[in-house]
């Protein structure tokens, strides 16, 4: 997992928790003088190891914790990198680009980075089936960084998410439904 992940993390929990929960959550989850470089990579454990205990701290759902942090992410990612997200004109052309276009951007940035497989498929203009596979199992991220991608766009959505590899299935389908008025 690259680094710039955890520097997003570090600064939602920075600024929800304060510096002394991150300094503890490091200390208790990462070696000794643990600091993330957005371009190295690092265990994804130390990135689940960290949202766990969050959640356990917050008494919240896990999911409802790694998907608060997909909505942040995206606004982390969009802010440091403004040229990628500039080629799309509204919610559903990036929606359409995750994989072609957006995380081709990033493999090309990146030194391996450990990306999920994304197909999008249009069904009507209200409605985008998201195809989501990885081994990181990382869908309610996914569906956070949607709900980001939407709010930046000002674009009402809801999500379902149908068929989930936490459920034991091969992969997660997310049903975005956009409300236009
Ligand atoms: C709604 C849009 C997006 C979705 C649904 C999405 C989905 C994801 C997910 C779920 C991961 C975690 C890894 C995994 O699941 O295997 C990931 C990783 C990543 N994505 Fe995206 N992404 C989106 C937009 C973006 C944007 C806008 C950028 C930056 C321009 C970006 C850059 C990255 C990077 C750098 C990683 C980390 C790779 C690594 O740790 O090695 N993504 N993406
Ligand atoms: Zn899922």
């Amino acid at each position: 997992m690259k680094g710039i992940i955890f520097n997003v993390l570090e600064d939602m929990i920075v600024e929800q928790c304060g510096m002394v929960v991150w300094n503890d959550l490091l200390k208790k989850h990462a070696p000794p003088e643990r600091v993330y470089i957005s371009a190295k990579s690092y265990a994804e454990t130390e990135l689940m190891a960290i949202t766990n205990d969050v959640a356990l701290m917050l008494n919240m759902p896990l999911q409802d914790v790694v998907k608060a942090f997909g909505h942040y992410l995206f606004n982390g990612l969009a802010s440091r990198h403004v040229g990628v997200i500039k080629r799309f004109e509204d919610f559903t052309s990036l929606v359409m680009g995750i994989h072609d276009v957006i995380h081709v951007e990033v493999n090309k940035l990146y030194h391996e980075p450990a990306l999920p497989t994304i197909i999008s498929r249009i069904i009507s203009p209200e409605q985008i089936e998201v195809t989501y596979r990885s081994p990181r199992k990382m869908c309610f991220c996914a569906e956070g960084l949607l709900f980001g991608a939407a709010q930046h766009f000002g674009q009402n959505i809801t999500i379902v998410h149908t068929v989930c590899m936490h459920n034991g299935a091969d992969h997660c389908i997310l049903a975005i439904e956009l409300q236009h008025d």
